[in-house]
């Protein structure tokens, strides 16, 4: 891989795209990361120091921003990146069920990717969306009223 290149994408246009989109002041910060998280699948150390020196936030801070919204990520994800709802309605209603049938499937923990890259599994607190639970997201995908044996068909979905 070429230095300062993920993705195929280069770091720095792609950090000075999403500031244009968003502004260089520190309100813009999230949305820059956002916006360079889903460019590049992660946001690597190269483009969180470029971030902090062009929105002139503290390298602490945009990291610790970085870890703390579920949708970034500090470390390359999988090609497809499925959020499992782990809160207690969604278990209430059989999640613990389809849990296990992401688990027999991908054999992946929580945070993990799997080793050909085609999977990152995360877990999740409520999505909002608890009347249709257990809920899954892959990729922008939302999946509702899961049940376990209908889970290696979604996954099959993706290629
Ligand atoms: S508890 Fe799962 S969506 Fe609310």
């Amino acid at each position: 891989m070429k230095s300062g290149t993920y993705n195929g994408k280069d770091v720095p246009s792609v950090v000075r795209q999403a500031i244009t989109h968003h502004g260089d002041s520190r309100e813009g910060l999230v949305p820059v990361l956002a916006e360079v998280n889903r460019e590049l699948g992660y946001l690597p150390a190269e483009a969180m120091a470029e971030i902090s020196q062009q929105v002139r936030v503290a390298a602490s801070q945009v990291m610790s921003v970085a870890s703390f919204y579920h949708m970034l990520s500090t470390k390359p994800r999988g090609k497809h990146v499925i959020q499992f709802c782990d809160s207690a309605p969604c278990h209430l209603v059989g999640g613990a069920e389809v849990w296990q049938a992401l688990q027999n499937e991908l054999a992946l923990e929580p945070g993990e990717t799997s080793d050909d890259g085609k999977w990152t599994l995360l877990t999740t607190s409520c999505l909002g969306v608890c009347g249709v639970g257990p809920v899954v997201i892959i990729d922008d995908d939302l999946y509702g009223n899961v049940k376990p044996d209908q889970v290696p068909g979604i996954l099959a979905r993706y290629l």
